[in-house]
């Protein structure tokens, strides 16, 4: 086991010690205090099982879990696991069904993942089978507790998990409930498989600094840049993050100044010749142009421009994860929105013109961190010491807040540790 206790030099999440991306008790402790314990982690969208017996599989980090709509159609989740032997029990990634059934030895179950079945229970032939005393009410599934907020589908595998809207908090409740205000249609799904630790994501996701720097797309184009309006913002418990900018807030002048002094050798741009794939039809009130949105400990919402969409992140092991991008517009959007949105998503995913290279960057940091544990790398852009919310994305102050709620559900904050 890493020597948890030596995990942070300083009080203030600005050194983080590369251990905690590599070592493989960390990872356990991980499911057992994050992902199994007192949070809320997305499962999906309750679009993806409109009718009753629809049913879809996910991960809470890697545990495996189902949800379904059952006849009276309320939503429930379960690990996907049979009770008797253990094995996988929904095998299909999505589908309709009227209960589970185990294909090892038939144990079936409700779309409540109460068991309601055993094939022989009591034997052949006045031979075998389950003891008098078995009682199909105690083997059930294990089940998660479900809360849908908005059409957002939240699991927990704990009761001491506090209520949604307070987990969420203000902040989260309005910029995602802008995002899913109407009824969604989903255009889509993308997965990538990135072969680095989970974490690295969810700070990459709470770095606003590097997307006008390591997206090529955006320093082509001089698209999204440092000068214009924008900012990191969290929740009070710093759990969830919110980086946000407004596109045409900044001068293009000043801005090409600023990347020339800096010595980003972008002073002058290409210029887009087709716009539509950068151009903003203003649909929410806050006339955002980009945010990102990180709700620990699984899930980020995004709208870039028109292209929305909820991504879960699935860790694997200390050194691989999964990114399922479900891409969504809403119910009535016309035919032509519905085209804009499509061709946005152009943006995202594995080989998104604006996410493409972070699964690279996250493998660069997996590999070169591995050989020394021991050493740190470092979080000052924006301020040391407190941790706050800045009007700026040249900042890494979320990703600070990030370690703080982590280190705390982990039980290894620093002493006298800065919140
Ligand atoms: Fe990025």
């Amino acid at each position: 086991m890493a020597d948890l206790d030596a995990a942070w030099p300083r009080n203030d999440y600005s050194r983080v010690r590369y251990d905690l991306f590599h070592d493989s008790d960390v990872f356990e402790r991980e499911q057992d205090r994050i992902f199994r314990g007192p949070v809320w982690s997305v499962l999906g969208l309750e679009t993806e099982i409109p009718n009753p017996g629809d049913f879809r599989v996910t991960a809470v980090g890697t545990t495996p879990v189902v949800f379904n709509r059952d006849q009276s159609g309320a939503v429930h989740a379960f690990v996907n696991r049979c009770a008797h032997r253990g094995a996988e029990l929904v095998r299909e990634p999505y589908g309709n069904c009227k209960d589970h059934t185990c294909i090892y030895h038939a144990w079936c179950y409700t779309l409540q993942g109460d068991l309601i079945g055993v094939p022989f229970q009591r034997g052949a032939n006045g031979r075998g089978g389950m003891p008098p005393d078995f009682d199909l009410r105690e083997h059930g599934l294990q089940k998660l507790r479900v809360a849908v907020w908005k059409g957002v589908v939240f699991g927990t595998f704990t009761e001491a998990t506090e209520p949604l809207p307070t987990y969420l908090g203000p902040l989260m409740i309005e910029h995602i409930g802008e995002l899913v205000d109407r009824p969604v249609k989903i255009l889509g799904y993308q997965r990538q498989r990135v072969f680095a630790n989970w974490k690295l994501y969810l700070e990459n996701v709470r770095d606003g600094y590097h997307a006008s720097l390591l997206h090529e797309f955006n320093r082509t184009f001089g698209l999204s840049r440092l000068t214009q309006i924008s900012g990191g913002h969290m929740d009070d418990r710093h759990r969830h993050s919110l980086l946000f900018q407004y596109a045409g807030s900044d001068d293009d002048q000043a801005a090409r100044q600023a990347y020339a002094r800096d010595r980003v050798q972008r002073g002058e741009y290409m210029t887009l010749k087709d716009t539509a794939i950068v151009r903003y039809v203003k649909e929410h009130p806050h006339g955002i142009t980009t945010r990102i949105i990180s709700v620990f400990p699984n899930a980020v919402f995004h709208q870039i421009y028109n292209c929305l969409g909820l991504r879960t992140i699935r860790p694997i092991d200390p050194g691989q994860f999964e990114i399922v991008f479900i891409l969504f517009g809403y119910e009535d959007d016309d035919e032509a929105m519905t085209g804009h949105r499509v061709n946005q998503a152009n943006m995202v995913g594995p080989s998104g013109l604006i996410s493409m290279e972070d699964g690279e960057a996250l493998e660069l940091v997996q590999r070169a961190t591995a050989p020394d544990r021991d050493a740190y790398g470092m979080y000052e852009m924006g301020g040391t010491g407190t941790i706050r919310n800045l009007d700026t994305r040249v900042n890494e102050v979320p990703i600070r807040g990030f370690w703080s709620y982590y280190s705390e559900l982990m039980g290894i904050e620093p002493a006298g540790a800065v919140r």
